[in-house]
């Protein structure tokens, strides 16, 4: 969906198409890179970050698998609850791997904080993260993601995956929502 079909309810475009692909194809190479020979597993947080490791993947040039967890913790605001609730578990053993997280956006980290140590347990042999988007202020946990696309400030996003209510995600651009949307 284009700009134009809702350009009433976005504040401001913050990445274009273009700008998220050569990113993510920045970020790729470095993971090529550091991964050669490893096969790491590269876990997907649903449903936001679906888009990103569908682009991430096809951006590393070595051999990875690929797994999906599912987490609940916005409900239908725009405010994170805290409360985090594991949906839907991984079907690989990650015992002695080396595993990438990929989620959609850091923004108080309860999420990201409560899967780590979820996957600690089980004994991986390293844990990184990459990070789509971080809001760098919002941040409440201790978490250091080794791959950032962009830091961006303290608003709420929507688009290339970002959702309010489940929409929005298809919009082909990452704008800030119009505040009047949700209040
Ligand atoms: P956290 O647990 O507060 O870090 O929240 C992480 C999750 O909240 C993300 O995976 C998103 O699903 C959602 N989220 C946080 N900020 C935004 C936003 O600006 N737009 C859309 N979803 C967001
Ligand atoms: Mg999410």
């Amino acid at each position: 969906m284009r700009y134009e079909t809702v350009k009433e309810d976005i504040v401001k475009i913050l990445f274009t198409e273009k700008q998220i692909i050569d990113r993510i194809t920045t970020i790729g190479k470095e993971i090529t890179n550091e991964y050669k020979g490893r096969c790491p597993l590269v876990i997907g947080i649903l449903k936001g970050a679906a888009t990103y490791i569908e682009l991430l993947a096809k951006k590393i040039d070595t051999h990875i698998e690929i797994d999906y967890m599912t987490f609940s913790s916005y409900g239908n605001s725009t405010k994170s609850s805290g409360n985090v609730k594991m949906i839907m578990d991984l079907d690989e053993n990650i015992e002695g791997r080396d595993i990438i997280i990929v989620e959609d956006i850091l923004d108080t980290g309860n999420t990201l904080y409560n899967l780590m140590h979820i996957l600690k347990e089980r004994n991986p042999k390293s844990i990184e993260v990459f990070t789509f988007l971080r809001k760098k202020d919002a941040l409440q946990k201790p978490i250091t993601p080794k791959w950032i696309g962009f830091d961006i400030e303290n608003e709420f996003v929507v688009g290339y995956g970002f959702d309010f209510n489940q929409k929005y995600r298809n919009l082909d651009f990452i704008g800030v929502l119009n505040p009047k949307v949700y209040s």
